[in-house]
């Protein structure tokens, strides 16, 4: 368990000695912590950190490719600061990947940025929704057949204080373990769901024992307790990079972090055999997407 977090101290943003290994680890389902780089945030900027710039009705605050901003509140002042300070973010975390992950560079599709300026602690959510547990990312209206979902995250909290995740353990051990109690594929289930619109589109068993995972996961209270885990502080200033549909992870403590998505095809990963859709389909024997 000790080695699921990679430290790496490089100070920049981009990096002109990528080492293969950081592709390994992270397709490994390690979380890579970049120690050292800078985010600096200008004094004006700190008028965006206040848990009441979110809008009561988003879970989150996002911006997209074209510049929308969705999810905050406040004057057109402001939401074009927080754009702003976002987007720096976005820019930044693909400096990042394309420096650091240059085997994916030509691959990768950007999804909306987001800002998270509530306090974990005190946040009530059902256990579904619950990120306090631990889990790995499966999305129930978003069938994905397999891609992956490539993370950046940062700790931008203005005083100092740390987000504090817990990191489980490996997929494989996961799969071992829920996979045999999980229910039946129902192909039939499935077109149901896309045709009432509760699905975009047609989900996959990929993407329904993804779900099964996330869920049994976040279900089993002694799971969450006594299942080999690391509790990861990440300082302020802290950037980490996972591919949060294998990291089990869970956020317990902490206030203002921003995330950068990247989908990255499954065919397209350095060795395909470590995705969740191998390793998936190597347990259960059968083809899932
Ligand atoms: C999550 O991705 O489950 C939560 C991450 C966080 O809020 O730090
Ligand atoms: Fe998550």
């Amino acid at each position: 368990m000790n080695n699921q977090i990679i430290e790496v101290n490089h100070p920049e943003w981009t990096t002109h000695i990528a080492q293969d290994k950081w592709v390994t680890d992270l397709e490994a389902g390690k979380v890579l912590h970049f120690t050292s780089l800078e985010f600096p945030v200008p004094a004006f900027e700190l008028d965006f950190f206040t848990s009441e710039i979110r809008n009561p009705k988003s879970r989150n605050i996002s911006l997209d490719a074209s510049g929308n901003l969705k999810g905050a509140v406040g004057n057109e002042e402001v939401q074009a600061g927080l754009g702003l300070m976002m987007e720096r973010f976005r820019t930044q975390a693909q400096a990042l990947v394309n420096s650091y992950f240059p085997c994916y560079k030509d691959y990768l599709s950007v999804a909306p940025t987001s800002f998270r300026p509530m306090q974990i602690e005190t946040r009530n959510q059902s256990w579904r929704a619950d990120d306090k547990r631990l889990h790995v990312d499966a999305f129930p209206s978003r069938p994905n057949y397999g891609e992956r979902i490539l993370r950046v995250f940062i700790n931008v909290n203005p005083d100092n204080v740390a987000r504090v995740w817990r990191v489980g353990e490996p997929f494989e051990a996961i799969v071992e373990r829920f996979i045999p109690q999980a229910a039946p594929y129902s192909a039939w289930r499935a077109r149901a769901l896309n045709i009432a619109g509760v699905t975009k589109s047609f989900r996959s068993e990929y993407d329904h024992l993804m779900l099964q995972l996330h869920d049994a996961m976040k279900r089993d209270l002694d799971y969450q307790r006594n299942s080999p885990q690391l509790t990861v502080p990440f300082p302020a200033g802290s950037v980490w990079a996972c591919f949060s549909d294998q990291v089990s992870h869970a956020a317990m403590s902490g206030q203002y972090m921003m995330e950068q998505t990247f989908h990255l095809p499954v065919s397209n990963q350095y060795d395909t055999n470590a995705s969740p859709l191998a390793i998936l389909r190597n347990f259960t024997g059968r083809e899932l997407i």
